[in-house]
């Protein structure tokens, strides 16, 4: 009988909960017809009109060291490379199958240049690995939510052996685990219907590739997928519950908590513009501003945040996402001390913006100019050791006079007489509190 060892999991997942920011990179042959990785599956598009794309995938400005320079600068701290998405191509050298990028134009194992850039930048790194695979001959596919051959009724009597399936997926997973060194997140995606747990062998799985890879933090997405939160939020999580829940395109008004009220581990993950593969036409992008907004609201909330990219079939990340990491990586630059190993406050949001914590330090996110002087809603005092302005590591007084005496619970700093915001986006205080 499985028993969730609860320190032990604290102990894994310490580095995931500091760290709070990371690249997602949706990246395969979707990337030429460019309407996002879905296309096989929207347009219902048979496998002898992708595959012109496996003959033709060369990416030749396919620089992962320039990734990971853009990831680090933006102050991420791990990434995700989709290894294989739902498509079933490859981007790593598989012996299980043909379907793969060392055996396009490009003739390069994908995956292992990935990892070893982004290692080589100091930052973790994870792996995204489809359990749905619109390629593989013994997955199904007429009547099957999602195959882009779902409808088709030739495809109806077709035998699938799913168990053939499931050896190919359990084989290619240790293939990763076990021929690249050691990965840090595995990020599967994504169960429905009757595919849920152990329908993908789950527990022998997660059995396997944590015998390779003990520290490793695993998605929820055996048991559920961006839907659903799995039985990581029960008193007794299965065996593949996962170690975090990844809430997707969304970020949970509450943050998340389990059965007994502890918060669980969980890591939003969202497009830049509408989609996850490179799209040409969606020209949509979130600014760096509103990143660093939304950022900050994860880890307010206890969560993290995993932003993704799209690059295009040469390789490169789009100009416009390359532009917003930069921008949230300027504001990382002077503010990531009130983002990593931060968390949930234990005040309630103030109005002028959020408040993140470390230990006896508190954060307060000024997102909206305030009249006359700044309020620390919840915080006494008497039990203000200090006050400083993040940006420059300033002073800021505390205040009290004729305009803050109706309010003697509540103190008050002040931004000095400009009432514009010294950071518009998000002006950051430090609030060392008394032992
Ligand atoms: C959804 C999409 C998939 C994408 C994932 C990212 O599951 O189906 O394409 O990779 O979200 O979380």
């Amino acid at each position: 009988m499985f028993a969730f060892d609860r320190e032990a999991y604290e102990k894994k997942v310490s580095w995931f909960t500091q760290a709070r920011f990371g690249m997602f990179i949706h990246w395969g042959l979707y990337a030429i017809p460019s309407r996002g990785e879905w296309v096989r599956s929207i347009e219902q598009m048979p496998e002898e009109a992708y595959m012109p794309f496996f003959r033709e995938f060369n990416p030749v400005d396919y620089d992962p060291k320039a990734w990971a320079r853009a990831a680090k600068r933006a102050g991420m701290k791990y990434a995700v490379l989709t290894a294989k998405h739902h498509d079933g191509f490859c981007l790593f050298d598989s012996k299980y199958t043909d379907f793969k990028s060392t055996n396009t134009p490009c003739g390069r194992d994908l995956v292992r240049e990935y990892l070893d850039a982004f290692r080589a930048e100091g930052l973790k790194v994870g792996l995204y690995y489809s359990l749905l695979d619109w390629h593989h001959p013994d997955y199904p596919h007429y009547g099957d939510r999602n195959h882009p051959l779902r409808n088709d009724e030739r495809e109806k009597d077709v035998p699938r052996n799913f168990d053939n399936y499931l050896d190919y997926l359990h084989a290619q997973v240790e293939e990763l685990c076990t021929n690249y060194g050691k990965i840090d997140i595995f990020w599967f995606d994504f169960s429905y219907g009757d595919l849920t747990g152990e329908a993908w062998r789950a527990t022998k799985l997660v059995r396997m590739i944590r015998s390779h890879l003990p520290d490793v933090i695993i998605d929820n997405r055996l048991e559920v997928s961006g839907e659903g939160f799995g039985s990581l939020v029960t008193e007794h999580p299965s065996e593949y519950s996962g170690d975090f829940v990844s809430p997707e395109q969304i970020i949970p008004a509450d943050g998340i908590r389990d059965e007994a009220g502890r918060p669980v581990v969980w890591e939003a993950c969202v497009t830049m513009n509408n989609h996850w593969g490179h799209c040409e036409q969606d020209k949509f992008f979130k600014s760096g501003d509103m990143l660093v907004k939304k950022l900050v609201e994860c880890v307010s909330k206890g969560g993290n945040l995993l932003v993704n990219v799209g690059p295009d079939a040469r390789g490169r990340i789009p100009a416009e996402s390359l532009a917003i990491l930069e921008d949230v990586g300027k504001w990382m630059d002077i503010n990531s001390e009130s983002i990593y190993g931060c968390g949930l406050s234990g005040l309630p949001k103030p109005d002028c913006g959020r408040i993140t914590r470390r230990g006896d330090t508190l954060y307060f996110h000024i997102m909206e100019p305030q009249i006359t002087y700044v309020p620390l809603p919840g915080v006494p005092r008497d039990k203000i050791d200090s006050v400083r302005l993040v940006k420059s590591g300033a002073e800021l007084p505390v205040v009290s006079d004729w305009i803050t005496n109706n309010y003697p619970d509540v103190s008050f700093v002040s931004l000095g007489p400009d009432p514009r915001l010294p950071d518009p986006t998000d002006t950051v205080i430090r609030v060392k509190l008394k032992d």
